[in-house]
């Protein structure tokens, strides 16, 4: 499928990976819904193994439920500040319920039997907890993938875990083994941030 192009003035990747700051204190200026879709366009592309897909996103906009975000983040203020607060969870569970979903449509019959079964035989033998972090390992992808896209259509971000699941997971209805790669208040930044402070690149690389 070819997606559609846009006409929105957009920075590179490497712009969109250099500016991006944690920004905790945002404009008061709703998102537009247009670059929602497209930002979400651009998530939707990110991999997973076996291309399971288990991210799911809930936007929040609604001020007294950011109010209840709000506490159950320990009173961090980015989180109302932002005009919108980016929940991303990872349900395998709804994966697997779905799992021939997942099959690549070019297969023929057989082989979607056979990929269905390969996979339920997989994550039946893993306890729930087990194949939800199996999921969260995926989801965290598409995590890091969301702030580059942001970034990228002028937003900015904080990315946050700081905050009480089990609250989270009540106010959005959420059952128990649905898992958290984070919360991401965004908006325009009305903030710098703080100057990137990182390793070395001879810590963390090596060559072989
Ligand atoms: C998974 C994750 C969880 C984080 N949780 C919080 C948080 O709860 N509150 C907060 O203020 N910042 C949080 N941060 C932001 C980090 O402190 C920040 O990314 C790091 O210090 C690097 O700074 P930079 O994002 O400005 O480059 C989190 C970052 C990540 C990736």
């Amino acid at each position: 499928m070819m997606r559609k192009t846009t006409t929105e003035q957009t920075i590179s990747v490497q712009e969109a990976i250099e500016s991006r700051r944690s920004i905790r204190k945002f404009i008061q200026q709703p998102i537009d819904q247009q670059h929602l879709q497209n930002i979400f366009e651009l998530v939707q592309l990110s991999p997973s193994a076996w291309n399971l897909q288990p991210w799911r996103f809930h936007v929040v906009t609604d001020v007294n439920l950011k109010k209840k975000l709000e506490e159950a983040a320990y009173g961090q203020k980015q989180v109302t500040s932002a005009p919108a607060v980016i929940v991303v969870t990872s349900d395998m569970e709804d994966v697997l319920t779905n799992i021939g979903d997942t099959v690549h449509p070019g297969l023929s019959e057989e082989q979607k039997q056979e990929e269905v079964a390969n996979l339920s035989a997989f994550f039946n033998g893993m306890s729930v907890e087990d194949r939800g972090q199996w999921g969260l390992n995926q989801t965290n992808i598409a995590f890091g993938i969301l702030m580059t896209a942001v970034q990228g259509y002028g937003y900015a971000s904080n990315p946050m875990l700081g905050f009480d699941q089990d609250k989270v997971r009540d106010l959005l209805n959420l059952p128990k083994y649905v898992q958290f790669a984070g919360i991401l208040p965004i908006g325009k930044p009305d903030d710098e941030g703080y100057p990137h402070h990182r390793f070395t690149l001879e810590k963390i690389v090596k060559f072989h």
